[in-house]
């Protein structure tokens, strides 16, 4: 899927196409990632949804090379500021993560290594790409200038992670994630297992850091609230296929995917109480996904024809794309049949 950012640069930094990523496991092939296509712009913050087990940490470990055995990537394109990521040797992608593409990884703060103290973590991630740091002086200043952008004091330069509180972990992770100020850092979950007060302060720490050093951010989440109010454009994933992409604020306002629809209908909301709508029903075995549409089995629009054909992506607008059979042309009909019944799927 590739559309305009919603403001800014048009600049592809990174750009995905038909990455397919599978688990080889005894029971069969699980199919975590699905041929999904996306590009991020130069300053951009995409977040990238979906309930749980839908692929998007399997996305992230394959945009970094970094998917583990049982799993692999069976073909696609990567490609940052033009470089392809897929043809790059162990050695030079050693080097590329972190200062190309960084990943802040799920439970990041929870993968701090207890018996350092925090700034030897921070200097081991410098000098692992830029060689033994002999000046200890200008090393400390410009860790506590990384200190200052994630809002850390510098008194915490020489505690260990259990000196800490979940929030300050986190920060200490988002600072090692932007120490080389890569083009883009991947951040999966960075806010949960955080009270909703810290979970909203991170969130803007991480967009003030994309804002002072200028790289580009992918933040990966299943807050909806949250990320409507720090991203540029949201991707929706389901069940391994990318079903939706558009500029926050259209998505929220014309949600078009039912998926997405269901997705923003969850959303609790104290001002108008009304029935938690979850999504009904359980997503199929990803080891023998139906035909057609991948969600048609829960879909409250579904007919014969997602059963038999695949929806590709459609562009609505310069901006908007949506995986559905009902926004094909020829079904123009069905669509404004289906939204004028139900107004609320
Ligand atoms: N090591 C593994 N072996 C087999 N299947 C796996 C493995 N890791 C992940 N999967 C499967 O791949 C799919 C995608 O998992 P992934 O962790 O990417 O989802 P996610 O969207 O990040 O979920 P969450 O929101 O819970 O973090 C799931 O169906 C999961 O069961
Ligand atoms: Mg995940």
């Amino acid at each position: 899927m590739s559309q305009t950012r919603s403001n800014g640069s048009e600049r592809v930094v990174l750009n995905v196409e038909k990455l397919r990523i599978h688990y080889a496991t005894p029971q069969g092939e699980v199919i975590a990632v699905s041929d999904i296509s996306f590009d991020l712009y130069e300053g951009e913050t995409l977040g990238l949804v979906g309930e749980s087990g839908c692929g998007k940490s399997t996305t992230a470990y394959g945009i970094l090379q970094l998917v583990q055995p049982p799993g692999y990537i069976v073909h696609g394109s990567i490609k940052v500021d033009g470089t392809e990521v897929l043809d790059l040797s162990e050695e030079e992608l050693r080097s590329f993560r972190w200062t190309g593409l960084s990943l802040i990884p799920q439970g990041a703060m929870n993968s701090l290594n207890p018996t350092m103290r925090v700034k030897d973590q921070i200097i081991d991630v410098i000098e692992a790409h830029e060689g033994k740091q002999t000046d200890k002086k200008a090393l400390r200043e410009r860790i506590y200038d990384l200190f200052a952008k994630v809002g850390l004091p510098n008194r915490i330069y020489n505690m260990y992670p259990h000196e800490l509180s979940g929030g300050m972990k986190q920060r200490v992770c988002i600072a090692m994630g932007v120490a080389l100020h890569p083009t883009v850092v991947i951040a999966d979950e960075a806010t949960s297992a955080l009270d909703v007060v810290v979970q909203r302060i991170v969130a803007q720490t991480l967009i003030q850091v994309k804002d002072e050093i200028g790289v580009s951010l992918i933040v990966i989440g299943h807050d909806m609230g949250l990320l409507a109010q720090i991203v540029d454009r949201i991707a929706v994933m389901y069940a391994g296929k990318m079903v939706e992409i558009a500029p926050v604020e259209s998505i929220y306002a014309e949600p078009l995917h039912p998926y997405t629809k269901l997705l923003i209908d969850s959303i609790p909301s104290i001002k108008e109480r009304k029935p938690l709508r979850i999504t009904e029903g359980i997503t199929h075995d990803p080891r023998n996904p139906p035909s057609g549409c991948i969600f048609r089995l829960r879909c409250p629009f579904a007919w014969e024809h997602c059963a038999e054909v695949e929806p590709l992506p459609i562009q609505v607008d310069r901006k908007h794309e949506v995986a559905c059979h009902m926004f094909d042309e020829q079904f123009e009909e069905r669509r404004a049949h289906a939204f004028a019944t139900t107004a609320n799927p």
